[in-house]
């Protein structure tokens, strides 16, 4: 029987998930995803072409596999028809090879609502959310007050009324009324669409893939750093983001786990509120900036930039229980005379190389200096390629995370991936 591999992020999010899953899918059989919902936003880039998914996985675009949206995702059937629709436009016709999960769980207007409610009343101390109403629904599926995709095959009116009543009155308590008709409608309209696809029991349609000697690859969105139980908290997502929230998300056991790809940037990145020990407010953290491209692909907001974090990280290899390592975007650090990476924390003049409880706490990151490579990392085709002050850089990381980095990134098209021999 075969296992299922996930993928997933080690920091922040944004790592650069879609573009590895987009680049293993023609070695699986089926692709998912197990948590959060369109807070992602997954780029592909090939034949010159830039995709950015958000609730639909990566795994569509090589070789017709097939791809399922599991029970731990949230759902906002709107912002997946336009998703949808904008992929059917390109060409690719989703309705035969995307399966919903039955227990996936509906996002309905009035949760952005009340995301956006709650964030204006946390004031200076928001978390900056992707506005797309993800804590909220994640909060009613734990309190039992969800609607699930299942529920739209009977009822689904008085399901869906009752839900929205519910909410009406929180809003109202919260002293906020506004009118949703018009997005209402167009998200009633959605439901149509959405009955129009295969909806499944994602556990028992995964479990017999996997007993049919099938392989599976697990998408993670967000990143670990992002995960409700280990992340730097309350500045977190509603999901777990970490491997085990993939046996949860897609209903398998623990020993159906195989490999579990964990992907980070050769620096590090955050969108939204929220602690970052490693954050740099100089012109080093500009030119990352710049030169990666760093722009929230959801909200087009600024993300903030700085050096890679090897605390975080093994922080985070250790929760996932990481088999390989892939680092992203090489080429952004490509013309800097001295790398840095955060090889422990001071925190109250104490040195420690854990990732603390407060992390709001003051913590100032020791750097270890690495030679830049200052060679055009897009150039590379092969691992033969790389420069020694780079083979320095990712030798030092694998001996810190005791991880051998299997794939390196080195641009953002498809074929800029370097799989390294073992
Ligand atoms: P995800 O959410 O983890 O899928 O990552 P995003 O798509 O939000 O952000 C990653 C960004 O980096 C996207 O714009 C990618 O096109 C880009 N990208 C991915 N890999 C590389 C790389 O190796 N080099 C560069 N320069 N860009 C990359
Ligand atoms: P991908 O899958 C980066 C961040 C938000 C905010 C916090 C909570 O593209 O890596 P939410 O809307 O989830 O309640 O917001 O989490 N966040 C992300 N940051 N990448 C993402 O997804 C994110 N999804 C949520 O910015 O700080
Ligand atoms: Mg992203």
């Amino acid at each position: 029987m075969k296992k299922v591999d996930v993928l997933l992020g080690l920091q922040w999010g944004d790592e650069g998930k879609g573009k590895v899953v987009d680049v293993l899918t023609p070695h699986y059989d089926l692709i998912a995803r197990f948590q959060g919902g369109p807070n992602a936003g997954h780029t592909l880039e090939f034949d010159g072409k830039k995709y950015v998914l958000r609730s639909i996985p990566s795994g569509i675009f090589q070789g017709g596999k097939i791809n399922a949206i599991g029970n731990g995702v949230v759902l906002d059937p709107l912002l997946f028809m336009e998703e949808a629709e904008g992929l059917a436009k390109s060409g690719i016709n989703l309705k035969e090879r995307l399966y919903i999960s039955k227990k996936a769980h509906l996002i309905m207007p009035t949760h952005r609502l009340l995301d956006a409610a709650n964030e204006a009343r946390k004031g200076d101390a928001k978390i900056g959310t992707t506005g797309k109403g993800i804590g909220p629904t994640y909060t009613d599926k734990v309190s039992r007050n969800g609607l699930r995709v299942g529920d739209i095959l009977s009822d689904f009116e008085a399901k869906y009324a009752k839900a929205k009543a519910r909410h009406i009155d929180i809003l109202s308590s919260m002293g906020e009324v506004a009118d949703f008709s018009e997005l209402e409608k167009a998200w009633l309209d959605s439901i149509s669409y959405l009955r129009e696809f295969t909806l499944i029991d994602s556990e028992y349609y995964i479990n017999d893939i996997l007993k049919a000697d099938k392989s599976v690859l697990a998408e993670g969105a967000q990143g670990s750093l992002l995960d409700i139980d280990f992340g730097s908290y309350p500045f977190v997502t509603s999901s777990n983001t970490v491997s085990a929230g993939c046996c949860i998300g897609l209903g398998i056991s623990p020993r159906h786990i195989g490999n579990v790809y964990g992907i980070f940037k050769a620096y590090c990145t955050r969108v939204g509120a929220g602690p970052f020990p490693t954050e740099l407010f100089d012109e080093i953290g500009e030119t990352m900036c710049d030169k990666g491209r760093e722009f929230g692909s959801v909200t087009g907001r600024k993300r903030r930039c700085g050096w890679l974090d090897l605390v975080a990280l093994k922080y985070t290899t250790m929760l996932n229980g990481v088999t390989d390592l892939i680092m992203m975007k090489s080429d952004v650090l490509d013309d800097f005379e001295e790398i840095k990476v955060c090889v422990a924390y001071e925190i109250n003049g104490e040195k420690t190389e854990h990732f603390p409880f407060d992390t709001t706490a003051e913590i100032k990151p020791l750097y270890k200096s690495f030679k830049g490579w200052q060679t055009d990392m897009t150039q590379c085709c092969d691992e033969a390629d790389f420069s020694e002050p780079f083979n320095e850089y990712i030798r030092f990381i694998e001996s810190y995370l005791g991880v051998p980095i299997s794939i390196v990134s080195v641009g953002p098209d498809r074929k800029q991936t370097i799989v390294r021999k073992k």
